[in-house]
């Protein structure tokens, strides 16, 4: 068994629109998570984003998503010292959560020897977390289709290019992921259903063939932005001058609050320069994140 081990592990954007927990991307923004055998009980350092505010305990999600492995593996873990170095802002529709929940279950796995398949520890962070578009791009990488049914995660995983810019644009403000879940209604319309078939399939198809100006249409949702727009009272604002700065499409990145952008690289200072007026016409302040999708997802460094 390895005593140590350093895990990386990037941010993710999920839902793209109509993909309501089922599709996500991996992006180039990463936690590092440093986990080592030693001593007795447990020793959590946080870095960077979450602070302030990260459990230090048995309640810390790395540790908890660990813990799953060990007990798995029936390993008896006496000492554990956890340094976590944050840079996706938390409760924002980044994935913060999902990298945590990935980094400390295939940190664990290398600890054990790898003894875990990564499509075991698939199956195991979405029954964490609840569905697969997250956890699913934090660990493979790219562009990811990704379901669950309560026990085993499947999906299909797309490499996607450089010249693919996801401009995020996050609000400086934390929305609980069960409080954006919280407010979906229990039933729906069924035109509504049949709306987000068709966009969801389209856009999966758009991302497969490259075919990047389909994006704009196949991005509409009816299932969860319209009623998270509570939550969030600038997104079709943010969605419309996001468009008309050129991009390709703009949603809700996962449960929010952060928006984004799906842009050219010719057009990123134009989309940014759009949706900044909404941001500062409403006197919210606003952090830009300019990136590209992350094709490795979880790896050693
Ligand atoms: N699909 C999830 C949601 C992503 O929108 O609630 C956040 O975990």
């Amino acid at each position: 068994m390895d005593k140590s081990v350093h895990v990386r592990v990037p941010a993710s954007t999920a839902n793209l629109g109509p993909g309501f927990d089922c599709l996500g991307i991996a992006l180039n923004l990463y936690n590092d998570i440093y986990m080592e055998l030693s001593g007795d009980g447990l020793i959590i350092d946080v870095i960077g984003e979450g602070v302030f505010n990260i459990e230090r305990n048995e309640e810390n999600l790395i540790y908890k998503a660990a813990k799953k492995v060990f007990d798995r593996l029936n390993i008896n873990v006496d000492g554990l010292r956890i340094t976590t170095v944050n840079r996706i802002p938390m409760g924002s529709g980044l994935g913060s959560s999902a990298s945590a929940i990935i980094g400390g279950m295939v940190a664990a796995n290398i600890l054990c020897g790898k003894p875990l398949r990564q499509d075991e520890i698939l199956d195991m962070a979405s029954m964490m977390e609840g569905h697969a578009d997250n956890v699913a791009p934090a660990l493979n990488g790219g562009f990811n289709v990704a379901t669950f049914d309560g026990k085993k995660a499947y999906y299909i995983k797309k490499d996607l290019k450089d010249d693919l810019k996801f401009i995020a644009f996050y609000p400086n403000r934390e929305l609980k992921t069960s409080k954006a879940r919280g407010i979906l209604p229990p039933m729906i319309e069924y035109k509504n259903g049949v709306f987000n078939v068709g966009r969801a399939s389209l856009l999966t198809a758009a991302f497969f063939t490259e075919n990047y100006d389909m994006l704009k249409f196949a991005s509409q949702d009816m299932l969860h932005q319209v009623y998270r727009k509570e939550f969030i009272p600038e997104m079709y604002y943010v969605i419309e001058a996001a468009l008309k700065g050129g991009a390709y499409a703009a949603f809700l990145s996962g449960a929010g609050p952060t928006m984004m952008a799906i842009v050219n690289d010719e057009k990123v200072e134009d989309v940014m320069e759009s949706v900044k007026s909404v941001y500062d016409e409403r006197n919210l302040p606003f952090q830009v994140y300019n990136l590209k999708c992350d094709n490795v997802g979880a790896c050693i460094v």
